[in-house]
């Protein structure tokens, strides 16, 4: 686990997914979470979300005080999962990330967190994804990397603005175009602009590497 001096807590977690985890997992989940789960056509598919929902339970549970299936959730209009207003005494918000069966938890007090994780690999339509989702400057910065660093200065990108668009809630949704990251590896990550305002506007970032051939970003809203 790790903390910042602002009491964000990130969370990384290696998902079980054996047959003996999954009974023990699904009997956590909610309903609606087990009719999702069943939804899935891979197998694979559905016991990774099975693992992931059910340490996402755990540990807001811990945090709250309560056994694990009496979470309960409610969503954003964009499907941004936040706790019930049963629990907004606590004031914690929370996201989470997976990829394979790496997963990531943000956690924070009264204010807004996305998270993103990825695989450190070289992604075949990167150049095409830069040009298409990219900012006229990150496309910039993305551009003048040297060769050796384009994989993980697109990856860096990518997940820097998937945690800030899943911060706010709005997801993919959000106009990619509409706030700058910067991108090159070895270099602090930071908010460059946000719409028409340089600087974070009152948003942090933070850039790690949660385990070995993965990188992620996770962002929160400064408190006022
Ligand atoms: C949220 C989103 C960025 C996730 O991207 P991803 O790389 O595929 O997946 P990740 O593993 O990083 O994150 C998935 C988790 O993000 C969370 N999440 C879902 N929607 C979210 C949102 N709008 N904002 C923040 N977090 C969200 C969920 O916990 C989800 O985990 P789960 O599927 O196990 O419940 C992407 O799916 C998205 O943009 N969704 C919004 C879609 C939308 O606009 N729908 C409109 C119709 S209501």
């Amino acid at each position: 686990m790790l903390t910042d001096d602002k009491g964000t807590e990130v969370v990384v977690a290696r998902l079980p997914v054996g047959a003996d985890a999954e009974r023990a997992s699904e009997a956590v989940l909610s309903v609606a979470e087990r009719h999702r789960a069943n939804r899935f056509v891979l197998d694979r598919d559905r016991r990774r979300f099975i693992a992931c929902r059910a340490r996402l339970r755990q540990l807001l549970g811990e945090r709250l005080g309560v056994p694990p299936a009496s979470v309960e959730l409610a969503y954003g209009a964009r499907g941004k999962p936040v706790l019930a207003p049963r629990f907004n005494g606590s004031a914690l918000r929370f996201n989470l990330s997976h990829c394979g069966n790496l997963a990531v938890y943000a956690f924070s007090s009264r204010t807004d967190v996305g998270i993103d994780v990825e695989a450190i690999r070289v992604v075949d339509e990167a150049d095409l994804i830069a040009a298409e989702s990219f900012s006229p400057r990150e496309r910039e910065m993305y551009r003048d990397l040297p060769a050796r660093d384009k994989p993980l200065g697109f990856l860096n990108c990518w997940t820097r603005k998937e945690a800030f668009v899943k911060a706010i809630g709005a997801g993919l949704a959000h106009p990619l175009d509409s706030f700058d990251v910067s991108l090159a590896p070895g270099e602090p990550a930071r908010i460059l602009r946000v719409q028409n305002t340089d600087g974070d506007c009152g948003w942090r970032i933070g850039s790690f590497f949660p385990a070995p051939g993965f990188v992620a970003a996770v962002v929160n809203e400064m408190p006022s």
